[in-house]
């Protein structure tokens, strides 16, 4: 008997706890089929998904959707159509199970579904109980003819939730109300896998001004935004795939649903990848095109977005031109998402910096299945869904060219690969250290003086990188006097500077500007060509903006000199960094005041001594 309740106990907590560890993965009959279903069509959907490959893939569940009951019985039992099901549920899902697989089921949390069959309110315990005795895995729990407010919905969830927890069969709770009570908010507290964020999609990339139904852009554009409510075993679920459909007739055909091209139902893919959304072909896949097939069954893809560490990748960017979203993976790689969408092709002008991320980058494009050394053009309406894997890289300040401070030591930090081992040299100097857990690593060599040019290598056991024509110099900070006024061409002598590094010979280079306050905006300002004096007001960090100025120098004027401003010396540039802005810190000022300023005599000076 104790033995007994011991396994009883055990069984519940498991029960209890149901939930998928990464999203749930099938295909759901709806958009193919809407009521339409019967138990061959799902038998030989089954097949199809076994033989396209698709289950290898991660395709488990075959969901059913609405359409399949047709009333209770005397006793309440919820019955199948039995014009439909002629064998029943039960012998559907020991079809489905003899394959490998897993049955999803559909029903309504109030008296009738939105196709009007029968709905679960008031039986929940009665009709959970039917889906566990069936061998039923998975329930669409829908939300049509049910009351407006959230606290009725969370009760009525959280009702089938406890029914089925209950059941004695671990059966996931898909909620779908579509978005409209927040859901993200209460619906893993009331026992959702996943929660609908949005109506449902129709098979078009995107809504006609003052069109009703929502199309793939439409749909991501609600559900991105909400990542942060996304976590293992709790999605937020943008409705099903439509790739494949092509504008079949059939629920996702009406209010504009008129078909789709196959990179647009690629970038759905490659969407809802990154947003780790669960992936529910809904296409006919027993007539699976080879486009089709390739997209939802993209194992590099699916890898995204199963990633055990289960983060919903975010939208860094979101303009007239691209969405761009970031994904940390488990592995200490990063999923990038690059959607062009306009109706053009465009170059694109990403930055790795410019999304957050830190260091150099060997570049996987995820449906070419290769190596690419950038990312190049992407056509309209295409989503590059990339894998950026770390090269050893110094953080993005550093380059070829780089001026150091003199006299002070120098902290040199970067990226590499979780626990790597990386050795930094430079002038007669070795330090090693070990990257941390966020791939990170920092050290600090000894001050230097005057001098250059230098090589500075970074080892580590993957990779050795040198920066080449590094100088010890001082570093300009701008003081805001009307002399520190630059216009583009008196960056002539930064120019001459690299013939001269050439031409050798420099034993005692004393100068080069590297910190330049553009009014604060320094990005936006080079852009326009527009050159401001700069005044302290604006010039926090220097380093900050003096990476920005040499950043856009090189990107945008193409003068081949990657400028960057060091200033180091107990400055806190790495928590600049990863902040991603301008630190307008007390701390900061502090920090930087002391460091040695370099005024413009020297300058002057520095230039007669050349000529
Ligand atoms: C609602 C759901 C759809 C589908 C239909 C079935 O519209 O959002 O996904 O299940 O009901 O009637």
């Amino acid at each position: 008997m104790a033995k007994f309740s011991t396994i009883l106990l055990a069984s519940s907590l498991i029960i209890t706890s149901a939930k998928a560890q990464t999203p749930p993965m099938g295909w759901m009959s709806w958009n193919a089929f809407g009521p339409n279903i019967n138990e061959n069509i799902l038998k030989q959907t089954a097949d199809a998904l076994v033989s396209s490959g698709m289950k290898d893939a991660g395709y488990k569940y075959i969901f059913i959707d609405d359409g399949w009951p047709i009333g209770r019985d005397a006793k309440n039992n919820i019955l199948p159509d039995p014009k439909k099901f002629p064998s029943g549920i039960k012998a559907l899902a020991d079809y489905v199970h003899s394959k490998g697989l897993k049955l999803g089921i559909y029903s309504d949390a109030a008296p009738k579904t939105c196709g009007g069959y029968t709905g679960s309110l008031g039986f929940e315990k009665q009709d959970a109980a039917s889906f566990a005795a069936w061998g039923v895995d998975y329930l669409k729990y829908d939300y049509c003819n049910a009351p407006e407010d959230s606290a009725t919905a969370k009760t009525r969830y959280n009702t089938m939730y406890k029914a089925l927890a209950a059941s004695g069969r671990k059966i996931l709770l898909g909620i779908c109300e579509w978005g409209g009570r927040q859901p993200w908010r209460w619906a893993a507290k009331a026992g959702g896998t996943v929660w609908r964020t949005t109506g449902d999609v129709r098979d078009k990339w995107k809504a006609k001004p003052g069109e009703e139904g929502m199309g793939i852009l439409d749909i991501v554009d609600i559900n991105a935004p909400l990542d942060k409510y996304a976590h293992k075993g709790h999605w937020n679920d943008p409705d099903m795939l439509v790739v494949g459909l092509y504008g079949r007739k059939g629920p996702a055909s009406d209010l504009g649903g008129i078909g789709c091209n196959d990179q647009e139902y690629q970038s759905q893919f490659s969407l809802y990848c990154i947003m780790a959304a669960p992936l529910a072909a809904s296409n006919d896949i027993r007539d699976l095109s080879e486009t089709a097939k390739k997209i939802l069954t993209n194992k590099e893809a699916i890898a995204i977005d199963q990633d055990p560490l289960a983060i919903q990748g975010k939208r860094v960017v979101n303009n007239d031109t691209w969405e761009i979203f970031v994904k940390p993976l488990a592995n200490g790689e990063t999923a990038v998402a690059i959607l062009n969408k306009t109706n053009q092709p465009q170059q694109s002008n990403v930055h790795w910096s410019d999304l957050g991320l830190d260091g150099d980058y060997e570049i996987r494009d995820l449906w070419t299945h290769q190596t690419i050394p950038q990312i190049g053009t992407i056509n309209a309406h295409e989503t590059k869904l990339l894998r950026l894997k770390h090269t050893l890289a110094l953080a993005h300040i550093f380059s070829d060219n780089m001026v150091l401070q003199r006299d002070h030591p120098l902290k040199i930090w970067g990226t590499a690969a979780k626990g790597e081992k990386v050795t930094v040299t430079f002038r007669n100097q070795s330090a090693t250290t070990t990257t941390n857990d966020h791939n990170k690593w920092s050290l600090t060599l000894q001050p230097v003086k005057y001098g250059g040019p230098f090589e500075m290598t970074i080892h580590t056991t993957a990779q050795t990188i040198t920066y080449k024509n590094i100088l010890v110099g001082d570093v300009w900070l701008c003081s805001g006097q009307s002399n520190m006024e630059f216009p583009i061409s008196g960056w002539s002598h930064v120019v001459n500077y690299q013939d001269e590094i050439k031409n050798a010979n420099y034993p005692d280079i004393r100068l080069f500007n590297t910190a330049m306050s553009i009014s604060g905006r320094p990005e936006a300002d080079v852009k326009g060509g527009q050159w401001q004096p700069c005044s302290p007001a604006t010039i926090s960090p220097f380093s900050a903006v003096g990476y920005f100025f040499g950043r856009e120098l090189y990107r945008n004027l193409k003068i081949p000199i990657g400028l960057v401003s060091s200033v180091w010396g107990g400055t806190d540039i790495e928590s600049w960094t990863s902040r991603n802005s301008l630190d307008t810190s007390a701390e900061y000022h502090d920090a930087v005041k002391n460091l040695p300023r370099f005024d413009m005599d020297s300058l002057n000076g520095l230039h007669r001594e050349r000529v």
